[in-house]
């Protein structure tokens, strides 16, 4: 079992569950590589032994494991396995970054406010999948990802912060899809670490943002 005061002290310890090939684990990763980044990621957790990310962590020195569902009789045992080790690890903040497994309402009212994910859309906007074509097919101007606390529906959760995108003339859901992604890599160390620093409170329905914060104007598409 990790000792709770292993890391560094006073940084925010994160747990990162992943399926595949762990590109938002990566800007976690550099993100976090940073001394001033008020994170740390503490455990990676993969529920497939040959998710690239894992590699990806274990490249950057982080303790990375496999936890395969197939592994567990049922959702319940598998749960608690991922549970067991992420509080062994000292984790305070578990962040989703395309894990593709539902997860029950035990592991989502254990964690939660404690439990973040990434969507690639402007959520309420497109939950679930195919979001990149649903987004092309309803000729919305502006596309983009989320980052929210998670809730038991699939992909709802108070807020945290919105990257927006352009949909341009000629995009195909790969076109959008890239746009999107790069977006994502921005997107989620910005919001680990408004929590970090203690500026994001949920209330209700809705994650407040305190503190001092930027955000551009009106943008137009087209321009
Ligand atoms: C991302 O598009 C994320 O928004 C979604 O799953 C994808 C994961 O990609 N939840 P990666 O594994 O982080 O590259």
């Amino acid at each position: 079992m990790a000792l709770l005061t292993e890391g560094t002290p006073g940084k925010l310890k994160l747990g990162v569950l992943i399926s595949g090939r762990g590109s938002n684990l990566q800007a976690l990763l550099d993100a976090t590589s940073a001394p001033d980044f008020p994170a740390e990621v503490a455990l990676v957790l993969a529920n497939k032994a040959d998710a690239a990310g894992l590699e990806r962590a274990r490249a950057a020195g982080v303790p990375a494991l496999a936890i395969p569902h197939k592994d567990y009789a049922d959702k319940p045992a598998f749960e608690q396995a991922m549970t067991q080790a992420l509080e062994d690890a000292g984790v305070r903040l578990v962040c989703l970054a395309g894990f593709m497994r539902l997860l029950s309402p035990w592991f989502v009212d254990h964690w939660r406010d404690r439990l973040i994910n990434i969507h690639p859309s402007l959520l309420p906007a497109f939950p679930g999948i195919d979001t990149h074509q649903r987004a092309l097919d309803a000729g919305v101007r502006f596309h983009g990802c989320t980052v929210h606390y998670v809730r038991s529906a699939v992909d709802s959760g108070p807020i945290v912060a919105q990257a927006a995108v352009p949909v341009r003339a000629g995009d195909t859901a790969d076109t959008l899809a890239d746009r999107v992604l790069a977006a994502e890599h921005q997107l989620y160390p910005l919001a680990v670490r408004l929590i970090a620093q203690g500026q994001v409170m949920v209330d209700g329905d809705r994650a407040v943002l305190a503190g001092p914060l930027t955000t551009p104007g009106t943008v137009l598409n087209p321009a």
